[in-house]
């Protein structure tokens, strides 16, 4: 990795990444789409493993959207065993380095298999305190606000909160991400400039960067150079410098 990084003044916090550009990566070199999501995940591999190396404490991939339920049977079920295989194979790698493995979105949605591996690695993770990495899986920003609304109208209707008090911190502790603090730095990858349903209460002030990159590509030099266009940037939060 970029030996500069050291210089850096700020890192972020929190680091979401929207992993595209599997499908176009193995289109590119002549490969079938599911050998695109292969290679997606080694970039996940390389990716988690820079940012624990950089101390960073919170790392969020969109690695299954609500969305992505209507892709063909096929290629759901690539991503679903794909996923079984990473979480089989990274297990001994996440306590070594010392990852919290969390997981966000509609989880009850997952195949049996996914929940079962997914809920044993964030059990034997659970004590770690390095990199907290959060996988979002089935999840749809506005699906997480929907329930969110659920969750407080209950409370409401059954006198545990008063309607005057809801603000933001309520909010928050009803979303999915309770437990992890906003977003500083949300990456696109694969020359896409939009958010589709990600994040989307806690992007507020984050810093956007998009590249072109398709995410397969996507390695430590190019976490650096996101890194360091965030360095450079000067956050107002709304006021003035
Ligand atoms: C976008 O590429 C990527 C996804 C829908 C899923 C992300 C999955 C991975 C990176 C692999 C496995 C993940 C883990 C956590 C082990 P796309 O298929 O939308 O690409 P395209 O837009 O070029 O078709």
């Amino acid at each position: 990795m970029d030996k500069n990084l050291n210089n850096l003044k700020k890192l972020p916090k929190h680091i979401a990444i929207i992993m595209d550009g599997n499908g176009r990566w193995a289109k590119k070199n002549g490969k079938k789409r599911v050998a695109g999501h292969e290679a997606g995940a080694k970039a996940v591999n390389k990716v988690v493993d820079a940012v624990s190396k950089l101390g960073i404490k919170h790392l969020t991939l969109y690695a299954f959207s609500t969305e992505n339920w209507g892709r063909p049977k096929n290629e759901v079920n690539t991503l679903m065993s794909l996923l079984v295989s990473s979480l089989k194979s990274e297990i001994h790698s996440l306590l070594e380095k010392n990852i919290k493995l969390t997981a966000i979105g509609s989880l009850k949605k997952l195949p049996k298999l996914v929940q079962n591996h997914l809920y044993d690695v964030i059990k034997k993770t659970s004590l770690n305190n390095g990199t907290n990495l959060t996988l979002a899986l089935s999840y749809g920003a506005r699906e997480e606000i929907n329930q969110a609304v659920i969750q407080i109208s209950e409370k409401v209707k059954n006198n545990l909160i008063l309607t005057r008090n809801i603000d933001e911190t309520i909010i928050n502790e009803h979303l999915y991400t309770k437990n992890l603090p906003d977003v500083d730095l949300l990456i696109r990858t694969s020359g896409e400039v939009r958010i589709s349903n990600f994040l989307l209460w806690q992007i507020a002030y984050a810093e956007l960067y998009f590249t072109n990159e398709l995410w397969p590509e996507f390695n430590e030099d190019s976490l650096s150079m996101a890194l360091e266009s965030f360095n450079k940037r000067e956050r107002r939060f709304g006021k003035t410098s």
